[in-house]
């Protein structure tokens, strides 16, 4: 698919306030400072159009962006930020929560991983959470500039073995980098796949 279009629209934290059009949307979340915004930059080729920032805790609200005039992409504050304060945390966790539990626009969640990384607890309660709440989600490992391929193939094993002491069935995932560009078609042709099949069982979110 190629994005020929990518606009920012609003910001918030009420749900409610969401655009109220029925187009179908994905959204980015994850801990923060694991590159959720500077995806949304690499697959809409616009450097700016989401902010980002080495120090995490950047992101601090609901994010909508219209794709190509016909679908979303959502930007949403990371989780898991120590330096946070706890009220603002709670804040976060309450309207992060509200979103996934009440927009029936929210085709599918992505949940960003660090590939770098041990599997968190955090992500994998995150997954449970979601699982239990009937969202569709796959996992985005992201980074993957950063390591060989051996070491990526080697931690994307270490992180399936970890998910199917949970999960009868695996998760989707995809590998990415924001750098490298690595996992741009991959993903961009598995959204173009799901809005061609809503298109085809329409009425949507009724
Ligand atoms: P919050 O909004 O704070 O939750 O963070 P975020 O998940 O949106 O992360 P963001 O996109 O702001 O990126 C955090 C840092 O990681 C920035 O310094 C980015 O340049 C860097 N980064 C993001 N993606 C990649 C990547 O694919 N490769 C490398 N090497 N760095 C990346
Ligand atoms: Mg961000």
């Amino acid at each position: 698919m190629h994005i020929k279009t990518a606009t920012f629209v609003v910001s918030n934290q009420d749900v409610s306030k969401c655009p109220e059009n029925n187009l179908a949307e994905y959204a980015f979340i994850g801990r923060s400072n694991v590159g959720k915004s500077s995806l949304i930059n690499m697959l809409t080729n616009k450097k700016k159009l989401a902010k980002t920032s080495g120090r995490p805790g950047k992101t601090q609200l609901i994010n909508h962006f219209l794709i190509n005039e016909q679908w979303y992409l959502v930007d949403l504050p990371g989780y898991g930020y120590a330096r946070v304060s706890k009220s603002s945390k709670k804040t976060f966790q309450k309207f992060i929560t509200a979103y996934f539990r009440k927009r029936k626009q929210l085709v599918s969640a992505f949940v960003l991983v660090d590939i770098r990384h041990e599997p968190q607890q955090i992500d994998l309660n995150f997954m449970q959470w979601l699982g239990e709440h009937q969202i569709p989600f796959s996992i985005i490992f992201t980074k993957s500039d950063k390591l060989k391929p051996k070491a990526i193939e080697r931690n994307v094993a270490h992180y399936q073995s970890i998910l199917n002491k949970s999960w009868e069935e695996l998760p989707k995932h995809f590998i990415t980098s924001s750098a490298s560009y690595e996992g741009k078609e991959q993903l961009l042709n598995y959204i173009d796949s799901i809005n061609l099949a809503l298109k085809n069982t329409k009425p949507q979110f009724d």
